[in-house]
């Protein structure tokens, strides 16, 4: 009896363990593997990133995808960009590197807003 309990107490303990590592499973993605995402490859999802947190706006593709007003941010982490509230090319970037405390409220109002409205696929690394 001992030993089918302790048995069962095991099962439930990997089954837990299995559960929370899918929840957890993240990819990680390099910028060049981020920069695939970008949209112009028909089918596959659109992928943008905030702080390194990469989101799948596929459901935004009128946003992000060809043509879109915000198509510069796909496949990027547009961190930049969002926080200084530009669409110029040279901002679209993860460096945070002197943005003022609006700047990088406006960055958090977005990361906000991306958690609320998108999943999260992964990470960015380096
Ligand atoms: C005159 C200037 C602008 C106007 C009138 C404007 C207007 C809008 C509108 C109406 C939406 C759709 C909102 C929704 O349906 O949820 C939107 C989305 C968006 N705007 Fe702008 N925008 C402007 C400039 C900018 C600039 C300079 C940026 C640069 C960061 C920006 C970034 C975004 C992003 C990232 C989204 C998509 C958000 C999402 O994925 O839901 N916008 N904008």
């Amino acid at each position: 009896m001992g030993s089918f309990k302790s048995g069962l107490l095991v099962l439930s303990r990997n089954i837990r363990s299995k559960k929370r590592k899918q929840k957890k499973k993240k990819k990680e993605f390099t910028a060049e593997q981020l920069s695939r995402y970008n949209g112009t490859n028909g089918s596959s999802p659109i992928y943008v990133a905030i702080k390194g947190r990469v989101f799948d706006v596929t459901t935004g593709k009128s946003f992000y995808g060809p043509g879109g007003d915000y198509a510069m941010f796909a496949g990027k982490d547009a961190s930049r960009a969002l926080g200084k509230m530009s669409k110029n090319e040279e901002d679209v970037s993860p460096s945070l590197e002197g943005l003022t405390e609006k700047e990088m409220n406006t960055l958090n109002d977005w990361e906000t807003k991306f958690v609320a409205k998108y999943p999260v696929v992964g990470r960015v690394v380096s």
